[in-house]
């Protein structure tokens, strides 16, 4: 039997208005604070605090949606939901509050890998598990959090190196020089930490690329293409680009187009990205981008069934990989766009 909390009663409830904000619209969350005085019997509720990054992708904002539409009172749970507004600090306070409220469980979506053992130590002091999920942390006490769900970022970068590799083979350009950009995501966050790292895995095989140049655009497209106006303004000829997200590929696309230059299969420069949101195949079929390397953003219901567990009191793996795709232009795109639902 859960304990009672009074406190839920008259609690100051966050709620985030997912904005629609995807390529075309990208504007700041809007965080409304309600005050909730309808909360019954809270003693039914498995209450579960959420520390999101913030809203800066379309995968964000599929994965947000994930987790609210798991986490629902008619599924037994009150949802604490936080953005975090990409800034740590947002996060670290979002837990603070949750360890004030005594939640059951808090699940940490970390901005970053590194400085979280504090605020972790007090999670634990208080006795609430921590999951984490998409992302990792960096900490000397691997107890600090009960296990994690995600992506294999590495295994990402590998699969988009591996792929670029293979398409020059077929293309009969094994041999030339390959000048490469990079536009990574947010700088000591695991997806960009992941994705450099395998892509570099299979760039230093190759004795013939050559990657010019790396730098954040912090996984917004207004970053992405601020970045990319930068390289186009430095380097001459660039062969691919490398968008650690599909966000920053469109806003390198919109650049790429300013600057009366064209990417994708019949373009001037390879196009290659992550996520595989559903606007980024519409730009696969509009013929702008090469290849895109999913990440599963759907990832509420397994950290469900991790909860579920915990409460029969059964062990949980501690890290779980969520599957993943990865799509090309010459692929079936219209029977692909059929199945997606992010
Ligand atoms: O951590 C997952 C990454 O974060 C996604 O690739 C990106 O779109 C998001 O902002």
């Amino acid at each position: 039997m859960r304990m009672r909390r009074a406190w839920i009663i008259g609690c100051l409830v966050l709620a985030v208005s997912i904005c629609g904000c995807s390529k075309q619209q990208q504007e700041e969350p809007e965080n409304t604070l309600l005050y909730e005085d309808e909360i019954e019997d809270s003693e039914d509720y498995i209450v579960v605090g959420f520390a999101q990054v913030g809203s800066e992708s379309d995968w964000r904002l599929a994965n947000t949606q994930s987790f609210l539409d798991t986490f629902k009172e008619e599924h037994g749970y009150y949802l604490l939901f936080e953005d975090g507004q990409q800034k740590q600090e947002n996060q670290i306070k979002a837990i603070r509050n949750f360890i004030l409220q005594e939640v059951d469980y808090i699940i940490l979506d970390p901005i970053v890998e590194t400085g979280w053992d504090a605020v972790l130590q007090e999670a634990k002091a208080a006795g609430i598990p921590v999951i984490l999920s998409d992302r990792l942390v960096e900490v000397e006490d691997e107890s600090l959090y009960t296990c994690w769900v995600g992506s294999d970022f590495e295994e990402e970068g590998r699969i988009a190196g591996r792929w670029l590799k293979d398409y020059l083979e077929d293309e009969g350009r094994s041999k030339e020089e390959i000048r490469i950009v990079t536009l990574q995501g947010t700088l000591d966050s695991s997806a960009q930490l992941g994705r450099t790292k395998g892509f570099s895995d299979i760039l230093e095989e190759q004795s013939n690329w050559n990657m010019l140049e790396r730098m954040s655009g912090d996984f917004t497209l207004t970053k992405g293409r601020e970045v990319m106006e930068y390289f186009l303004n430095t380097y001459e000829d660039i062969d691919v680009v490398i968008c650690e997200n599909d966000n920053m590929a469109f806003g390198a696309i919109e650049a790429i187009k300013d600057a009366g230059k064209t990417c994708g299969p019949d373009g001037d420069m390879i196009l290659i990205s992550f996520d595989a949101a559903q606007a980024a195949i519409e730009a696969m079929q509009r013929g702008e981008l090469n290849v895109d390397v999913e990440c599963n953003p759907l990832l509420g219901p397994m950290v469900e069934e991790i909860i579920q567990k915990l409460e029969r009191g059964e062990e949980v793996n501690r890290i779980q990989y969520v599957e993943e795709q990865c799509f090309d232009a010459l692929m079936d795109l219209d029977a692909i766009m059929g199945t997606r639902t992010y």
